[in-house]
């Protein structure tokens, strides 16, 4: 990493760096990160939604879903009534998606590292926003063309608590709780591992108010 900002991860002694803690076989809770950064990356954040606003999509089900959901990157993931996929565009203004921040690319490439996993080039990155009572039901990142590359998530805002499972929906989950500039790794063997999150509590975060803002870094194509 060349950038200044991340030079501050380069110059830490591996037992000064952000605690790590192993999940799975292939899968890291990396405690605060971010947090070095994030302050960089939310005017961004707040740019991109301003392009691509926040809107709750509609599962092939016909259910809405709780969490706003934007995406930044060249590829954005989409629902409507004909499926779940990958888009070049955004299908509410017709436009491509807003171009994923230099800051945000290296944040996760830097992460996936942490992680195991070198050479990580996402080309899309989810937003979710969650309101207290907002939740993610259990299922699998799977709409991606090869599952080679991780999938890199930043928790931002409220506390989660997340929930990483098997491969089948009906495995037992672990619980973890998630906070302001803590991220996520799983790849690999893990890479279709079953997670969720589950409604997100009342509360004020002190620099996003009361809302959790998670975004997820991947590779889709
Ligand atoms: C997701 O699975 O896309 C979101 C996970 C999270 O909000 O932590
Ligand atoms: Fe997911």
């Amino acid at each position: 990493m060349s950038s200044r900002t991340f030079d501050l991860f380069a110059d830490h002694e591996p037992e000064q760096q952000p605690r790590a803690e192993q999940i799975g076989e292939q899968s890291w809770v990396l405690r605060g990160f971010a947090l070095p950064v994030v302050d960089h990356l939310l005017p961004a954040l707040d740019a991109i939604l301003v392009a691509a606003p926040l809107r709750h999509m509609v599962t092939p089900g016909g259910f809405s879903m709780s969490v706003g959901t934007s995406s930044c990157g060249a590829w954005g993931w989409i629902t409507d009534r004909s499926g779940y996929r990958y888009s070049p565009v955004d299908p509410l203004s017709g436009l491509p998606w807003p171009p994923m921040p230099k800051s945000f690319a290296m944040l996760a490439h830097s992460a996936a590292e942490r992680g195991g996993f070198s050479d990580f080039n996402a080309d899309s990155c989810l937003i979710n926003r969650y309101i207290p009572g907002a939740k993610m039901s259990l299922h699998q990142d799977k709409d991606e063309k090869d599952y080679a590359a991780p999938i890199v998530s930043l928790s931002l805002g409220l506390p989660a608590m997340f929930l990483f499972g098997g491969f089948s929906r009906s495995d037992k989950t672990q619980r973890i709780p998630l906070l302001h500039g803590d991220m996520v790794v799983w790849g690999g063997v893990d890479r279709l591992r079953y997670h969720g999150v589950l409604p997100i509590r009342h509360g004020q975060h002190p620099r996003l108010g009361e809302q959790r803002i998670n975004l997820t870094f991947r590779v889709a194509r």
